[in-house]
């Protein structure tokens, strides 16, 4: 899961990362008030920051500095409502105004590709990151961080060092890592990036940006990491999977797809792709109903993809395994009798693998009119993409 900026913030300020004063607002009035208590921290100035999960806010128009809490108000007049990169700004953040003296960039990941954790560090922090990275990777270091030790002193002047900041800013920076790492390993997550990491004209170092993503298979030793949730701005059929226990992802296609198992569920995203290629029809969903293919399962699984009002055809691919054919058939059986009126899209249905013949006879004599039996899954996925485009 990504957590928001002022989220991430919080985070930072739990585990004694520096970070200046912020506060949430949803409407104009609210980030005035806000600006008026922050403010009162820097000369009355504040920064309004659009509250979206992508990256790129400042240079759309979402990060604006403010002189006056009336001027913020106006700002987050302007701000909330914005869309940034197809996310529809809902909240700001009331940042107290820092004043920058050099900005600099920090993150911490997994790195699969190396089995560790990677570092990078730069004096050339703020908005172009990605540039940077391209265009003079040396000016970026990169370090390896070994999960058992973490960055500790040692590793963190390795880190600063390597980015060749002087003496004196080195020294500050340190501390600051170390805080950082306790954020990664503290709250399990894969992510933590600070762009900028700043200098003010004070001489503090101060995270003024955070983005943090945390290891959802880790929640069950963070149940405070539930709060961090955004139900408002996730897909509502998501919502709905979710409390089901079921693993669906919303696509943008028109053939709804179930299957038993994540890898082939990802292939028949596949073959659908290719088959709709010609007729101009796409996968709609991601969803594994797992190994057990149960009606309830199965039901709930149909429930979630009718009722997507793109989907227009559904797919349903099951491998009979330890769970064989006869008894997915009858699950099909039972969540179609389950449904009842609401099944209204043709289901293209194939079954291989553990007693199919079994299967395929159970779901023939069921004769229901919108089950359209294929043997193999490249008919199936054509079949489907093919009612899917009428
Ligand atoms: N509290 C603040 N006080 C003063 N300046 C700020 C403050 N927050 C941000 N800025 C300035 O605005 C710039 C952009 O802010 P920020 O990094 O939060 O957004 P962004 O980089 O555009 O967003 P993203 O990181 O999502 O791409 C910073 O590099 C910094 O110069
Ligand atoms: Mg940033």
């Amino acid at each position: 899961m990504d957590l928001y900026e002022y989220q991430a913030r919080d985070v930072f300020e739990k585990h004694g990362v520096p970070v200046l004063a912020g506060a949430v607002a949803e409407t104009p009035a609210e980030a005035r008030a806000a600006a008026e208590a922050i403010g009162a921290k820097s000369g009355g100035v504040t920064v309004v920051k659009a509250q979206v999960k992508t990256g790129g806010r400042g240079k759309a128009g979402g990060v604006k500095v403010a002189k006056s809490p009336e001027e913020a108000e106006e700002l987050a007049g302007q701000i909330l409502g914005m869309d940034i990169k197809g996310h529809t700004v809902h909240r700001v953040m009331i940042a107290q105004g820092a004043s920058i003296a050099e900005e600099y960039y920090f993150s911490l990941l997994l790195d699969r590709a190396n089995r560790s954790y990677l570092a990078m560090c730069s004096k050339e922090g703020g908005m172009e990151i990605e540039q940077l990275a391209v265009e003079r990777p040396e000016a970026l270091a990169r370090i390896d961080v070994d999960p058992n030790t973490g960055i500790d002193a040692t590793k963190a002047q390795e880190i600063v060092d390597a980015a060749g900041f002087d003496a004196e800013t080195a020294g500050k920076i340190v501390p600051v890592l170390q805080r950082l790492w306790d954020v990664y390993a503290g709250e399990d997550a894969t992510l933590v990036e600070v762009n900028p990491l700043v200098k003010t004209e004070g001489g503090d170092i101060v995270a003024l940006d955070g983005k943090v993503t945390l290891d959802g298979n880790a929640d069950f030793r963070h149940p405070d990491h539930a709060a961090f949730e955004d139900t408002a701005s996730t897909d509502p059929l998501e919502t709905a999977a979710k409390e089901k226990g079921l693993n669906y992802v919303k696509l943008d296609g028109n053939v709804g797809i179930i299957g038993n198992g994540a890898g082939l569920v990802m292939s028949t995203l596949d073959v659908v792709a290719y088959a709709g290629e010609a007729v101009g029809s796409k996968p709609a969903n991601f969803l594994d109903i797992g190994g057990g293919a149960s009606a309830e399962v199965m039901a709930n699984g149909l429930h979630i993809i009718l009722g997507d009002p793109q989907v227009k055809a559904v797919f349903v691919n099951v491998f009979g395994g330890i769970t064989a054919c006869d008894a997915v058939a009858d699950g099909i059986v039972g969540a179609l009798e389950a449904i009842g009126d609401e099944a209204t899209k043709p289901l293209v249905v194939r079954l291989d693998g553990n007693n199919v013949d079994e299967g395929r006879r159970i779901l023939r004599e069921f004769a229901h009119p919108l089950v359209i039996i294929e043997e193999t899954m490249d008919g199936a996925a054509a079949k489907a993409a093919e009612l899917a485009a009428k």
